[in-house]
């Protein structure tokens, strides 16, 4: 009787019944696909039904609880995972201490890089506190080499900076090119699967998108992890895309030091300026966590050309904004300097966030603070709605941790939450109050 071959060389025709990276008859990387042509002895081809124990999938700890969130409870043994980022932003820094964490964890570490020397890799893991011995280091300019490498040291990880410095001698086009790119990067897959070695490789990608793409990279890998922030500024933030063993649209929030990337909770850093006029808080969602953010506003009135600037915050959505409050809510805004930030560093692109920076502004405007205790939800509609948002539970069940009592918002069914329909509702706090300071147009609808 002869059955199918499952799997065959493109290049050579050699027929195997298990993938590999390499084909073991003519030495080409990434060339096994299923086969269409041949046929094989059924001596060769072993099939067995599917009746295994499906046990639950081990996870190792990095040491870091926010990347261990993001991988969906942590690095799973043999899996492969790209870390995406741009160049600058600190991939091989957050790499050298995930090395760090895992060998002072008892777990053998190799680190291959073609982007840095063994000095200067020893140098920066010597700044971050990384003890000169705990990780092995070999050049990652030849796949050949690095593979061989992995293969004798058998180490629980392999991080490769980066994979788009590695040269496939067996395949065309230039180095850090798609073509060399996706070779390689088969070849640490089919290393990763066969040796069940953990693969950990970082990919340049540009703002416009990628070169030779790590995006050309995620169907091969199971892990996708971007790296993301202002390269100016310390924040980063480490967000999931695909994940093959866990859930996409995690982050996990870092901050840039002098001695490394230390993991921060936004949360943390609701800063005290609650309660102060220009102050008010917006419950963000950041994947699937919600936060609780400080937006912080500042209104100088000018008789030159007004400025708007904003930290943190969409400009173009804030100008918007800004001229509802001033048109729609009645707080005269357009003869006045507009300043907004969101404290602590964090970005906010959230709409859901619209209606505490028309709090800020309200606020900063009539030098009246908003009520204590209070967080804003809500997208501001150009007619002066407030709309409603998704995952009002998650963002009031934050205010709440927090100690806030009271979440002005758009949703009547939700407990916790004062319902207000219109921007003028959710300011009448400061319409109110400003009115016995002079110069402010107000709103008779108070909140309901
Ligand atoms: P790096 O990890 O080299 O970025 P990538 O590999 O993504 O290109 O780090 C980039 C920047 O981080 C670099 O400009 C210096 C800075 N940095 C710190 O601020 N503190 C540190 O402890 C380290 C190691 C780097
Ligand atoms: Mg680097």
């Amino acid at each position: 009787m002869k059955v199918r071959a499952l799997l065959a060389c493109t290049e050579c025709g050699q027929q195997l019944a298990q993938w590999a990276g390499r084909c073991p008859g003519c030495g080409a990387w990434g060339t096994i696909e299923a086969d269409s042509t041949g046929t094989a002895s059924s001596s060769r081809v072993v099939i067995r039904n599917l009746d295994v124990t499906v046990e639950a999938q081990e996870r190792i700890r990095t040491g870091f609880s926010g990347i261990d969130r993001v991988l969906g409870g942590g690095l799973v043994p043999g899996s492969v995972t790209l870390l995406a980022g741009e160049p600058g932003i600190g991939k091989s820094t957050l790499l050298l201490q995930l090395l760090g964490n895992l060998s002072a964890a008892g777990l053998d570490c190799l680190l291959a890089s073609g982007e840095e020397s063994r000095e200067q890799v020893g140098t920066r893991a010597r700044r971050l506190g990384i003890p000169g011995d705990a990780v092995s280091f070999t050049a990652g300019r030849e796949l050949p080499a690095v593979v061989e490498a992995a293969h004798g040291a058998r180490p629980f990880l392999l991080a490769v900076d980066s994979i788009q410095s590695l040269r496939d001698p067996e395949s065309g086009g230039i180095v850090g090119g798609t073509a060399q790119v996706r070779s390689s990067a088969d070849a640490l897959v089919g290393l990763a699967k066969q040796q069940n070695i953990a693969v950990l490789m970082t990919g340049h990608v540009t703002k416009d998108g990628d070169v030779a793409g790590p995006r050309t990279l995620e169907h091969a890998v199971d892990v996708v992890l971007s790296f993301e922030g202002d390269v100016r500024t310390g924040q980063r933030v480490l967000a999931g895309g695909k994940n093959r063993f866990g859930t996409e649209g995690e982050v996990a929030w870092f901050e840039m030091a002098g001695d490394g990337l230390h993991e921060i909770d936004p949360a943390d850093r609701l800063a005290s300026g609650e309660g102060r006029p220009g102050s008010a808080i917006a419950l963000p969602m950041a994947g699937r966590r919600a936060l609780a953010v400080e937006v912080q506003s500042l209104v100088v009135p000018t008789d030159g050309s007004a400025r708007r600037q904003v930290a943190g915050l969409d400009a173009k959505r804030f100008q918007l904004i800004a001229a509802v409050v001033d048109r729609l809510a009645g707080f005269p805004l357009t003869r006045a300097d507009l300043y907004a930030t969101a404290s602590g560093g964090v970005r906010i692109d959230d709409p859901g966030c619209d209606l505490a920076i028309a709090a800020a502004l309200a606020s900063a405007a009539t030098g009246v603070a908003p009520p204590a205790g209070t967080a804003f939800v809500g997208e501001v509609g150009l007619t002066g709605e407030v709309r409603p948002v998704a995952s009002m539970g998650q963002r009031v069940g934050v205010a709440r941790t927090q100690g806030l009592s009271s979440v002005y918002g758009p949703a009547s069914e939700t407990a916790g939450v004062r319902y207000v329909r219109t921007v003028s509702q959710a300011l009448g706090w400061a319409a109110m109050a400003g009115t016995a300071r002079g110069g402010v147009r107000y709103s008779d609808e108070t909140p309901e």
